[in-house]
This record gives C-alpha cells, sequence and structure tokens, in this order.
C-alpha cells in the first residue's frame, strides 16, 4: 500500500508544481539526451540557455554528428566539465555510424552509449520510451533517503544500488516517466538540501527523517 501511496502523492503534487521545460514537451530521445548531459552538475537556469543553441544550431543527432569539434566545444563554452562535451560529440558520431542514426530503445543499449551513464539511460528509457526504469540522481537520493531513512552511503557502489533499487520499487507502473519527472523536480523545489519546506509538505506524515528529526542528517554521503 505504502508503494502506491509515494508514487501517488509525488504525481498530485507535480501536476499542480512542475515547471513548463522545454525536454519536457517531447519524447524526442535526441532532444531528451542532449537536455541530460547539459543538465549534469547544472541548474536548470544555466543550463537552459546552452539547451535553446545546442539545439537550435543542431536540430537533429545528424546535425551534431557533423559539426567540427572545434565548434561543439566552443558552444558549450562557460558550463564546465568539459570531457561532457566531449562525449556528446563523440555520442552523435556513434549513433549516426553504428545506430543508422536512431538512438536505442531500451536502457540495456542505452547505458552502452558514451557518456551515458545509469542515470541517463534511465531517463532517456523513460522519457522517450516509457521503459519503467527509475532515475536516480542526487535529488532522488534526497527525497528516498529521508522519507524512508536509508542510511546507505550514497557514495558507495553499494549504497546506490540500495537506492536504485528502492526507487525501482516505488516508480508508479502506470506513469513511470512523469513518477521519474515528479520525484526529481519535488527534490529540486520542494525536498531541497537546505531548508526543505517540511512544514508544508505532502509526505511529511509518513517522513522518516521529519518523524526521527533527521532530515539535516539524509542522506548520508561519507565520501568527498
Ligand atoms: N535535471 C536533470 N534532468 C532534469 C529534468 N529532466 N528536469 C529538470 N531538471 C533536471
Amino acid at each position: 500500500m505504502k508503494n502506491r501511496h509515494f508514487a501517488s502523492i509525488l504525481l498530485n503534487w507535480y501536476t499542480t508544481h512542475k515547471r513548463d521545460l522545454p525536454w519536457r514537451n517531447t519524447h524526442n530521445p535526441y532532444i531528451i539526451w542532449l537536455s541530460e548531459i547539459i543538465l549534469q552538475q547544472t541548474r536548470v537556469a544555466q543550463g537552459l540557455p546552452y539547451f535553446e543553441i545546442f539545439l537550435e544550431k543542431y536540430p537533429k543527432v545528424s546535425d551534431l554528428a557533423s559539426a567540427p569539434s572545434d565548434e561543439v566545444m566552443r558552444l558549450w563554452q562557460g558550463l564546465g566539465y568539459y570531457s561532457r562535451a566531449r562525449n556528446l560529440h563523440q555520442c552523435a558520431k556513434d549513433i549516426m555510424k553504428f545506430h543508422n542514426g536512431e538512438f536505442p530503445k531500451s536502457y540495456q543499449e542505452l547505458i552502452k552509449l558514451k557518456g551515458v551513464g545509469s542515470y541517463t539511460a534511465a531517463a532517456i528509457a523513460s522519457f522517450a520510451f516509457g521503459e519503467t526504469v527509475a532515475v536516480v540522481d542526487g535529488n532522488v537520493f534526497r527525497v528516498l533517503g529521508r522519507y524512508f531513512g536509508l542510511s546507505e552511503d550514497i557514495s558507495s557502489g553499494s549504497g546506490k544500488r540500495a537506492f536504485e533499487s528502492l526507487a525501482n520499487e516505488q516508480i508508479s507502473l502506470e506513469n513511470p516517466a512523469e513518477y521519474n519527472q515528479a520525484i526529481m523536480e519535488f527534490g529540486a523545489l520542494h525536498c531541497t538540501p537546505k531548508n526543505p519546506a517540511c512544514t508544508s509538505c505532502p509526505l511529511q506524515a509518513g517522513c522518516f527523517a521529519f518523524k526521527e528529526n533527521l532530515v539535516q542528517e539524509l542522506p548520508i554521503k561519507l565520501g568527498k
């Protein structure tokens, strides 16, 4: 019962609080992939203008694949983590060369692409193709860690796996993509790292961290 309860509260909250972001109005895997690579370690407000410039300059994966690398690197200037831009470009070329210009349609295939890790593969698989696979990013660690009182260290491999498995138990089977967006949005806007809005939280009644006064302690991150 608790399963459905957690997901349905998040989905309800999301309906009224979600931001209107351009990559949410599409199932195009290229557009979703581009947005997710840009948004890694980057805030929406910072990434949004880059997303718009890249999409305008390279409307299709074939446009990005055939662009000169110095041009791609120049457009990336200011975003940091430049290996993302190199991997982005290489991945576009690989899609053209090995996948006939089409993104693979499953998590298992997507994760083999250059620069695509478990988070990005889950995001593309669910948002573009409706696959029931949970995204786990910093926001998801925080929401799940606090609500369920999961005390595994999120900087360890076993900790990450524990969170991934909990996330996949909680995902809405009816609407996995919307659920993934909802939990990330809830972490970004409501269950924030500092000063989360516990007093007005729709999940407060079942939240372990709120009950035990551990909101600032969870999730646990021991590594750097
Ligand atoms: N950050 C990373 N992916 C995101 C998404 N799909 N929506 C909003 N913020 C994000």
